[in-house]
């Protein structure tokens, strides 16, 4: 009986760290909308042919300003972590960049804007292709993301028909006509993803690290200012989460038809996020092309604390 209980208390240390483990791993919760209205509305306003987003819809959008001007969009990683592009940051110094988020309308009094301390630009970033257009922006304090904000999942899924339901959002030209005024209310607007294949075809400067997306008849697309905001797509078996699958880079003109839109494919740079978030020492974890360390991390809190039962009983 001595031994037993020796043995007992043995086994509770371990198991209380796994514990705590299997509950980190489950800390990471993305992805998850906070009100759920995709409805088309009629009234087309904007990004190119969308509609008016609610930040809810789209908790992980962020504005990143500089001196107090709307340079770019972004997406939340994690608490610590912006995901943008490349190319918003032509020469530009980190400690005049800060960010809004949990906002669809960055003209509202009173936004607290969030400092950035690092910029991260891709080394291989080309200024000309805009290949490897990808920049990742840590923050000097964590986001406080129960104020309006979750982060956006990431998959290293890389095969673009996995995916449906895509949704581009940002405060860039609504209007190309007046390529000079930005909207201030957060715009979304649904677009297909296409073949790499057919993408070359009418845009012959594509690299394997982008991708294109658009409609059919042209006229939704994002635009000038979106840039470095989040296309997000949904898995086609679960539709209760959302991924980042590109980055909005580049266009030819914008909403044009038989010209899509082109963005950095994320699932090519995941290596190179949690490389370098790591080495700042708040490392991202992304999801793996498996579901199975999720579904065990949940497996194995029940069965841990199964365990514990069975040891304090
Ligand atoms: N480069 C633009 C920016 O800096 C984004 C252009 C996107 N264009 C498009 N047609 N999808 O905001």
């Amino acid at each position: 009986m001595r031994r037993w209980k020796g043995r007992r208390t043995g086994l509770l240390l371990p198991s209380a760290l796994l514990l705590f483990w299997a509950h980190s791993s489950l800390a990471w919760i993305c992805g998850q909308q906070l009100s759920a209205s995709f409805q088309q509305q009629n009234n087309v306003s904007a990004i190119v042919g969308g509609n008016p987003a609610d930040i809810l819809e789209f908790p992980w959008h962020v504005g990143i300003m500089h001196h107090g001007n709307l340079l770019c969009g972004g997406s939340i990683l994690s608490e610590w972590w912006v995901l943008s592009a490349s190319h918003c940051f032509d020469q530009m110094n980190d400690s005049n960049l800060e960010i809004i988020h949990g906002r669809d309308d960055f003209s509202t009094k009173n936004v607290k804007y969030q400092k950035v301390d690092k910029l991260i630009l891709h080394p291989k970033f080309d200024d000309w292709l805009l290949d490897n257009d990808i920049a990742l922006l840590l923050l000097k304090s964590p986001l406080n993301l129960s104020i309006n904000g979750t982060p956006i999942c990431t998959s290293e899924v890389s095969d673009l028909r996995a995916w449906k339901n895509c949704w581009v959002t940002g405060w860039g030209v609504t209007n190309i006509s007046k390529v000079n005024i930005q909207s201030t209310k957060l715009q979304k607007v649904q677009v297909d993803l296409y073949r790499w294949d057919w993408c070359t075809i009418v845009l012959p400067l594509l690299t394997k690290n982008m991708l294109c997306a658009g409609t059919q008849d042209g006229g939704k697309d994002a635009c000038q200012g979106d840039s470095g905001g989040a296309l997000v797509c949904n898995k086609k078996r679960n539709i209760a989460t959302w991924y980042q699958v590109g980055i909005v880079s580049w266009g030819m003109g914008c909403g044009k038809k038989n010209l899509p839109g082109v963005y950095t494919k994320v699932s090519r740079y995941l290596k190179w996020i949690s490389k370098q978030t790591a080495k700042e020492g708040k490392p991202y974890m992304y999801e793996q092309d498996s579901a199975c360390p999720l579904v065990l991390s949940r497996w194995a809190i029940l069965f841990l604390y199964f365990v514990m039962f069975l040891l304090s009983w």
